[in-house]
């Protein structure tokens, strides 16, 4: 989380939101930080001390499934980690931080096996730099940098996600846009100056190809390697090639918000509000938490992605701070707050597991993780409640 773009929003949020302050102090976030930190203590208890961390409670089962640092996911535990202790100041949640960061290691020193190392080595080691400036946590992101880098193809303009799947040329994923973040820190702290050009043109090229005409993304987009060509737009996680699986949309906003955040070019902000409108405006359910693709064929039965709202919630209070546009600015702030409060109201797993959240959707078509406790929901959930927190 970027300390720069906080201060601007709190100063915007202040001048011309008090009204909205005032109308919603009744949400208590301190007692929601917490309900996570006492659910983490929870889970702290039962993770094996075998390098592993949790990634999943299915839905029917009340104990976790633990992954090693080779799993897409292996960064998210870590980085909850660090937030409660930012959250807290407790040493004890620093401890823990640690000990689980450092099993991400020898992500730092292997070779790329796919695009996720953003996600995994900047919410374990970023957010631990930025909280301790750790030399060696500091090392450590910038070796990752470069690893992350071998996967870019000049050619095409971005860095190919999953390696291991050709799936007929270039695959690029939409969730790869968080991966960036990794770039863009590095090359501003003493990494090489390519790896801003890197994110800028992996930003760049999927901006031009990765949507449709209304600003859906598509999951995965397929370039030919020797030519860039953009071969077709298809998924891999959601309904179909052309429905909007909801958590691509949601990495898309949050994606393309940091890049503004971190190139200051308005084609990428624009980008962002075109992104969160058509998100916005396609939200059908009440409690703001959406189905876990918005074209699933058997709404309003279809399950909820839980991880979409948390991560579209936390770009929303950071998309807000960059409009000059009050009615704008509003709409942002008081959806993502209500998305907190639904996610804080209705989706805890406090009688269920020692999760933060329930109803969150990994892999619908593959039949795995569906309507279940996922770490990456908790980790944007309790980054979306420090966000908020730092608004007020
Ligand atoms: N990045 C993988 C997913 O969102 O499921």
């Amino acid at each position: 989380m970027n300390s720069k773009f906080l201060a601007l929003i709190s100063a915007v949020f202040l001048l011309g939101n008090q009204g909205y302050s005032q109308k919603n102090d009744s949400f208590n976030i301190k007692k929601q930080l917490d309900y996570c930190a006492d659910q983490a203590s929870k889970t702290l208890k039962v993770i094996p001390n075998d390098g592993t961390s949790p990634r999943t409670v299915l839905n029917g089962s009340n104990e976790w499934k633990f992954v090693n640092y080779k799993d897409w996911t292996s960064g998210f535990w870590p980085g909850e980690l660090w937030y409660l202790y930012e959250a807290t100041k407790d040493k004890k949640w620093e401890k823990e931080a640690d000990k689980f960061t450092r099993f991400l290691t020898p992500l730092s020193v292997s070779k790329a096996a796919d695009h996720d190392l953003g996600f995994q080595v900047f919410n374990s080691f970023g957010n631990g730099y930025r909280l301790t400036k750790n030399k060696e946590y500091k090392e450590i992101i910038l070796k990752t940098a470069d690893t992350l880098a071998t996967l870019f193809n000049p050619k095409v303009g971005t860095i190919q996600s999953w390696p291991h799947n050709k799936m007929g040329g270039h695959n690029t994923i939409i969730d790869n846009m968080m991966n960036l973040e990794l770039l863009f820190w590095a090359s501003k702290n003493g990494g090489s100056k390519n790896l801003y050009d890197i994110a800028v043109r992996h930003a760049e090229t999927t901006m031009n190809n990765h949507f449709r005409p209304d600003y859906t993304s598509y999951h995965v987009l397929i370039y030919d390697f020797e030519t860039g060509k953009k071969i077709k737009g298809r998924t891999a996680q959601g309904y179909s090639d052309d429905s909007m699986w909801a958590r691509g949309q949601a990495w898309a906003i949050y994606g393309f918000t940091m890049v503004y955040r971190e190139t200051k070019d308005p084609k990428f902000l624009d980008f962002a509000h075109k992104l969160a409108r058509v998100y916005l405006d396609k939200l059908t359910t009440e409690d703001l938490v959406p189905y876990w693709d918005f074209n699933a064929p058997d709404i309003p039965n279809a399950p909820r992605d839980a991880s979409a709202a948390a991560i579209v919630s936390s770009a929303l209070l950071e998309l807000s701070s960059y409009t000059k546009d009050k009615t704008l600015k509003n709409e942002y702030l008081t959806k993502s707050k209500k998305m907190i409060v639904s996610l804080s109201d209705n989706y805890q797993s406090r009688d269920v597991n020692s999760a933060f959240l329930l109803h969150a959707t990994g892999h619908k078509p593959a039949g795995s993780e569906i309507d279940c406790s996922i770490n990456y929901a908790d980790y944007y959930y309790l980054e979306a409640l420090l966000r908020l927190q730092k608004l007020k």
